[in-house]
């Protein structure tokens, strides 16, 4: 595996790839990694000639008292990681790399933002489209692989490659999880130990409530939902049902759906969802 820190080091090595036909595959991260970045390096290893990681946390995304400056970081662990897992080269640029000034052009995404965590945290996939359209210049890849744990990060990354035609596939990844069905997720680390044994709820509370939302409809879901943390020392930031990847609010004929929550502990912001579909099986 390589490590190039230069944007302009990436982009010579990428046009001598493409000029071998070789296929390339993108895994985009923030770093601190763990087997749900790792289950995206084997997706893009299985599916591509050439593995890009790109380790980059990200100052546009994070909203003012957000854990920018805590977000955890491993830079000789990760490139370890990342090697064991088979990427072939590690993009990992400093903040002056990818924005040596202010950049005089951000990118906005207006589609499927005001819901979820587009609502809670206002700007955040702004910068989030933004620093994939930079990502996705440099790494020029055929196809870039995206975990649905951040299932709306996908269907606003899906809104991006259309509107602005990437030339980029963007691939799905099924969530991985812990033993006991938490999500995992580079904030886990800020649990404290009673935090950890409640977090699982969430992901259980999701399951039962998508199966009550088919018998008894949204209302009884929610509910269902709020009762099931109200012993969790965590506090609700959002639990919404929704369509998917439109992230609209759902009628009769909808089918393919998500349940998504939020949940705040004390140091850590918790995301999970399921994405379900309401047809009867046959
Ligand atoms: P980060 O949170 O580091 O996540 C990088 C990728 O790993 C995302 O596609 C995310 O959905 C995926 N991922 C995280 N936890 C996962 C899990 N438990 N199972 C499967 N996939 C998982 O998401 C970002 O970084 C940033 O917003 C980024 C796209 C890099 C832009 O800055």
């Amino acid at each position: 595996m390589i490590t190039v820190s230069s944007a302009k080091e990436m982009k010579n090595i990428i046009q001598d790839l493409k000029k071998q036909d070789k296929t390339i595959g993108f895994v985009p991260t923030m770093g601190y990694l763990h087997e749900g970045h790792l289950s995206l390096v084997d997706q893009s290893v299985r599916q591509c000639d050439i593995t890009v990681m790109s380790i980059f946390v990200n100052p546009l995304q994070f909203g003012p008292g957000e854990d920018f400056e805590r977000y955890p970081r491993d830079p000789k662990r990760d490139t370890l990681l990342a090697e064991k897992a088979g990427v072939d080269m590690l993009f990992y640029p400093d903040v002056k790399e990818l924005y040596p000034t202010e950049p005089s052009v951000k990118v906005k995404a207006v589609d499927r933002t005001e819901v979820l965590c587009g609502a809670s945290r206002p700007g955040h996939f702004d910068g989030v489209v933004t620093v994939l359209s930079i990502l996705f210049n440099i790494v020029d890849p055929d196809k870039s692989f995206f975990g649905q744990k951040d299932a709306q990060q996908v269907a606003v990354v899906e809104g991006l490659t259309k509107s602005l035609h990437f030339p980029t596939e963007i691939i799905p990844v099924e969530t991985v999880r812990e033993e006991d069905g938490l999500a995992k997720s580079s904030r886990n680390v800020y649990l404290n130990e009673v935090e950890r044994k409640e977090a699982p709820a969430i992901y259980q509370a999701l399951n039962a409530s998508s199966d009550i939302y088919k018998r008894n409809g949204r209302n009884a879901a929610i509910e269902h939902f709020r009762q099931a943390l109200i012993t969790v020392s965590g506090e609700i930031d959002y639990i919404e049902i929704l369509t998917y990847p439109e992230l609209k609010v759902p009628s009769e004929s909808d089918t393919r759906l998500i349940i998504a929550a939020a949940v705040k502990f004390e140091r850590a912001r918790l995301i999970d969802n399921i994405i379900f579909t309401t047809e009867e099986e046959s």
